[in-house]
């Protein structure tokens, strides 16, 4: 009886420990690892799937081939929502590409990383191909030219449709 109410206590404990520290966890999970291999392992244990995105996949309008399907990070999709001219810092969007039979085939990465975009400079670009074989990282540096040159057309460098269909 006696051990029993030791457990029940160090569970409340543990409770409330959890409870008081919800905003730095919900940072972390929110805002994604800007280095590869961290970036792919966060990736693949998938949290950002929490996050508002669009109802269904759909064909890109850019050169993202097969089936896309966006998520944008809370920061980020309330920035949207106001119709921000810059987002927050720690602005992020994953979007997941999919064969037609929706099955995972790799991601595309937006991190903003600097209050500033900075022509592009200000935001982090990550994508991989292939991602279940190993994969085939396109891009993963802050600023890449190819990402940069057809993002600046967006909203702060997002181009996906806001309110998220
Ligand atoms: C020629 C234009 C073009 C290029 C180049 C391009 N994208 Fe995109 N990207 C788009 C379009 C258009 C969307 C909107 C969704 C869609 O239709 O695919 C998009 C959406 C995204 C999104 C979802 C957030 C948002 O901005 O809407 C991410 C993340 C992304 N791209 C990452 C990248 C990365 C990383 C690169 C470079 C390796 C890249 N893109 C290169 C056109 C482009």
């Amino acid at each position: 009886m006696q051990r029993n109410r030791f457990v029940l206590a160090a569970a409340l404990v543990g409770l409330a420990l959890s409870l008081t520290t919800p905003a730095a966890t919900a940072q972390a999970a929110d805002t994604p690892p800007t280095e590869s291999g961290a970036l792919l392992k966060w990736l693949q244990a998938g949290s950002y799937r929490q996050w508002p995105k669009e109802s269904a996949p759909h064909r890109s309008m850019g050169p993202h081939q097969g089936l896309v399907l966006t998520h944008l990070n809370p920061v980020l999709d309330k920035s949207m929502g106001a119709k921000a001219a810059a987002h927050p810092k720690g602005s992020a969007a994953v979007k997941e590409f999919q064969d037609s039979n929706g099955k995972l085939t790799g991601w595309a990465v937006s991190v903003k990383t600097a209050a500033a975009s900075d022509g592009g400079k200000g935001w982090y670009w990550y994508e991989i191909l292939g991602a279940s074989a190993g994969g085939n990282v396109v891009a993963q540096a802050n600023g890449v030219p190819l990402c940069s040159a057809c993002h600046m057309r967006g909203r702060d460098f997002v181009l996906t449709p806001h309110p998220l269909d």
